[in-house]
């Protein structure tokens, strides 16, 4: 559990939960018990993702994967036991009335799965080799990748006590960023350099996925991911300067190259 979870990654959804807090007036560094939770789901389901029964990937945070290293059972027994330890966490929760607390175990928790995540990763095994619809991968991305960074966003705003029109608008931004986000993945699948990105290029190509690369081209992609900055940036003109932060990072992880 260790392993992965401290190997490195950018640590994006408990900073959207805490930048998200810091939007609406509150203090992100409050939720932080939230904030690590969300971590540990996250790193569940890359240990996960990267068994060979799903994408069998050899490298992860530039590292070697946690069942290259103990084994798959071992790599399986982590990943559940990381998750369960997530919502342990999440009770822990101070700074917050038990309402918002509730709430947001209750949104994690569905984002993480059926729902959300997991939902995604089987839409994404299902249609290995397959040709789906651009409707379908779009529900497949809001769901693996998506669903954690609504719930991050989301968490973040309802613990720090988000106005209705908040609350809506950063649960946009979540949506825009998300694929946003999972289109620069797809793209750094393709062009993307392995030891800058910490884990295989290729691994799309290999598993025979549909991308947005595969399903419409590298240009169309980098445009589609464009508008969905654009769109996130634009959701976000309800909310002040409190905000930037959130507008600079939609931007900056578009053009990430790891
Ligand atoms: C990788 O997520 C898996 C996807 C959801 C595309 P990140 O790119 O956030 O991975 P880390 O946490 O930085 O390793
Ligand atoms: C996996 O998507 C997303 C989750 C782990 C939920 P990918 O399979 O595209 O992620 P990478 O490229 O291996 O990080
Ligand atoms: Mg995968
Ligand atoms: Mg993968
Ligand atoms: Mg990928």
């Amino acid at each position: 559990m260790e392993y992965s979870l401290m190997a490195g990654g950018k640590r994006l959804r408990p900073v959207l939960l805490m930048a998200a807090a810091d939007a609406v007036g509150a203090k992100g560094e409050d939720f932080l018990c939230t904030a690590c939770a969300l971590e540990m789901i996250h790193t569940y389901s890359l240990i996960h993702d990267d068994l060979p029964a799903m994408d069998n990937d050899d490298y992860r945070r530039g590292k070697l994967t946690n069942h290259k290293v103990y084994g798959e059972g071992m790599a399986i027994l982590a990943g559940d036991a990381l998750l369960a330890l997530a919502f342990e966490v999440m009770t822990r929760q101070k700074k917050a009335s038990r309402g918002p607390i509730l709430q947001v175990i209750s949104e994690v928790g569905s984002a993480a799965g059926k729902a959300g995540m997991v939902g995604g990763q089987a839409i994404d095994l299902l249609s290995e080799g397959k040709r789906i619809s651009m409707e379908e991968l779009r529900r497949m991305h809001l769901g693996k990748t998506g669903a954690l960074f609504r719930a991050a966003l989301r968490s973040g705003a309802i613990l720090g006590g988000a106005t209705e029109p908040q609350l809506r608008a950063l649960t946009e931004y979540a949506e825009a960023f998300g694929l946003a986000f999972q289109i620069t993945d797809d793209i750094l699948d393709v062009v993307g350099d392995a030891e800058i990105i910490g884990k295989p290029v290729g691994s799309d190509l290999r598993n025979e996925k549909s991308t947005y690369v595969t399903l419409t081209s590298l240009e169309e992609a980098k445009s589609l991911a464009d508008m969905a900055v654009n769109k996130a940036i634009e959701v976000l003109s309800g909310l002040g300067h409190e905000a930037d932060f959130l507008r600079e990072l939609v931007r900056f992880l578009s053009e990430r190259k790891n």
